[in-house]
């Protein structure tokens, strides 16, 4: 009796497990450095996930025979959903979010799944055109975003022309929590101003940092014997005009959006990681910012569980030829077994296969947590938007759907591959990346794929050869925009009207040009359109 009651005691409750939990997402231009970041933040969750989270970065950069080689080749990032490390008292669940120059919905879905974005810039770059994308997305779902200037070793733009760009493009007020000695071949370090300490970077002879030491004081003597007295001088006018001129930090500003605290470092020498680690673990909320369709948020403690299908993969693993549904847990526990409500089918289910991925690895999970990412095998029970549920259905807002611009038809002129054609195209779409639509009168009855953008369908055809062995025809069609009609009005459209159905059998209308989707609208006003299906 007294052996249960002390295993109870120690067992961390509910809260306790919300509370120690950070679920994130890093986005960045390509080639800011969000990879060398990961895996210095894997770094300090153990030498295990550095291993494999090297061994990944390894396989991507000698892989050459499938589409994710392709995907290195322009620029993308793999997709593994989630990491999941511990870091001090931390469980933190780091959110991958392929970034490259197409537009694409499974990042911005994975976005959603995010409860802090941490946004990487270039320093001697700025802000480019994919993070204001990105940041964009996080602005619009109220996620807090925290700034990590990277590349801090190499010529950079000036430090408040920087923050001013922030500024300015961004609307956003940018908070420097640290501020760097010296930029470039200059880079000596950064200064800590919540606790007046200066972390050195030193760069040794083999490339081999020493460990940061710290000093008390932008003034403290033994800077004036290790750093150059014209970098110390612009360094200490610099905090000046920081100290002086800078808008304070208020955690609920950097809550609701208004300001982001930025640190500077440099990824590839691991300097600046562990200062920004550490306090991002106290800038960065546990999860709590589910926000429900009329605005409120939920509370991940009080409702029973719940989670949402933000994102879907096939051929996770090509032996196993398995379909994953990735799930982030909303609310309570999460325990294998478990039986749910799923809203669509509106039927329950069990949740008997749950799983964490690292790369190519894969292991069960028993129990989850608020702020979790886990991957449940998909005979085609989930799509992407799904809501599996204890109890009362949560009123969670629906997840994007962006209105493709470019259309195809997609066919094969391989006869005996016709069945793995169909199960390619059906369960690659069913990623959602792609669109899938059928049409009496466009494209003669072959199938007709939407996407945001070109290299979307280059993946698409690279993967229906690699994982369905189908070689297939790719016809770009004349359409730039596409429009769902309001059901009661789809009897109304014009013979003329460029028709199509998505595969939830709604009409969608397509038009060669933005110009000539507005004439349509302004000669048929009686039609509603939207750019959305629901
Ligand atoms: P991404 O995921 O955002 O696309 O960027 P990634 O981390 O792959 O970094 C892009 C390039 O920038 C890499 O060089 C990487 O080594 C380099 N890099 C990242 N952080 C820093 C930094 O703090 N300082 C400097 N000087 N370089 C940095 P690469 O030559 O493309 O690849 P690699 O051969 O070095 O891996």
């Amino acid at each position: 009796m007294q052996n249960t009651l002390s295993i109870q005691k120690t067992m961390p409750s509910l809260q306790e497990e919300v509370t120690k939990r950070r679920t994130f997402a890093i986005i960045a231009h390509p080639d800011a450095g969000k990879t060398t970041l990961t895996e210095k933040l894997l770094l300090y969750g153990g030498a295990i996930q550095l291993a494999g989270a090297v061994k990944a970065r390894k396989e991507r950069k000698t892989a050459t025979s499938d589409w994710m080689a392709m995907e290195k080749e322009r620029g993308i990032s793999i997709t593994s959903a989630a990491l999941q490390f511990q870091y001090s008292d931390y469980v933190l669940n780091l959110l991958d979010t392929p970034g490259h120059e197409d537009f694409s919905e499974d990042t911005y879905r994975t976005l959603i799944a995010a409860d802090t974005a941490v946004m990487v810039l270039d320093a001697a770059k700025g802000v480019e055109p994919q993070t204001r994308k990105l940041f964009k997305v996080c602005r619009e779902r109220g996620i807090p975003i925290i700034t990590f200037i990277n590349k801090m070793d190499r010529p950079t733009k000036d430090m408040f022309a920087l923050l001013d760009e922030i500024e300015e493009v961004l609307n956003i007020i940018a908070v420097p929590y640290v501020w760097p000695l010296g930029t470039g071949f200059d880079f000596k370090g950064v200064y800590d101003r919540l606790n007046s300490e200066v972390h050195l970077f030193e760069k040794t002879t083999g490339g081999i940092l020493p460990a940061p030491f710290e000093v008390s004081g932008v003034y403290d003597s033994a800077l004036d014997s290790k750093i150059d007295k014209d970098i110390l001088d612009k360094f200490r006018e610099e905090i000046e005009l920081v100290e002086d001129g800078i808008h304070p930090f208020n955690q609920d500003e950097f809550l609701e959006g208004m300001i982001t605290p930025v640190f500077f470092g440099s990824a590839l020498n691991n300097f600046g990681i562990k200062l920004f680690l550490d306090r991002f673990l106290n800038l960065a909320p546990s999860p709590y910012h589910i926000i429900l369709s009329d605005g409120s948020l939920m509370d991940p403690v009080e409702s029973p569980f719940s989670c949402f299908v933000f994102k879907v993969q096939a051929n996770m693993n090509k032996v196993h030829r398995d379909r994953i549904a990735f799930v982030r847990v909303c609310s309570g526990k999460f325990e294998r077994g478990l039986n749910v409500n799923h809203n669509r089918l509106g039927k329950q289910i069990k949740l008997s296969s749950s799983f964490a991925f690292f790369g190519q690895d894969r292991n069960t999970v028993d129990e989850a947590y608020p702020g979790d990412i886990i991957g449940l095998i998909n005979p085609g029970t989930y799509k992407i938007g799904d809501i599996l549920y204890s109890g009362k259905q949560p009123n969670l807002r629906p997840l994007p759907v962006f209105a493709p611009e470019l259309f195809a038809t997609i066919s094969t002129a391989d006869t005996t591959s016709l069945k793995g054609f169909k199960k390619g195209i059906e369960q690659l779409t069913e990623e959602g990346i792609l669109h899938l639509y059928s049409s009496r009168t466009i494209g003669s009855g072959s199938p007709i794929i939407g996407a945001a953008g070109r290299l979307q369908f280059d993946v698409f055809q690279r993967r229906l050869k690699d994982e369905y062995n189908v070689d297939t025809n790719i016809n770009m069609l004349p359409y730039e925009a596409c429009r769902w009609v309001h059901e009661e009005d789809a009897s109304k459209l014009p013979s003329s009207a460029n028709q199509i159905q998505d595969r939830e059998n709604k009409t969608v209308v397509l038009f060669e040009s933005e110009w000539d989707m507005n004439y349509f609208i302004r000669n048929n006003p009686e039609i509603r359109l939207k750019d959305h299906p629901a």
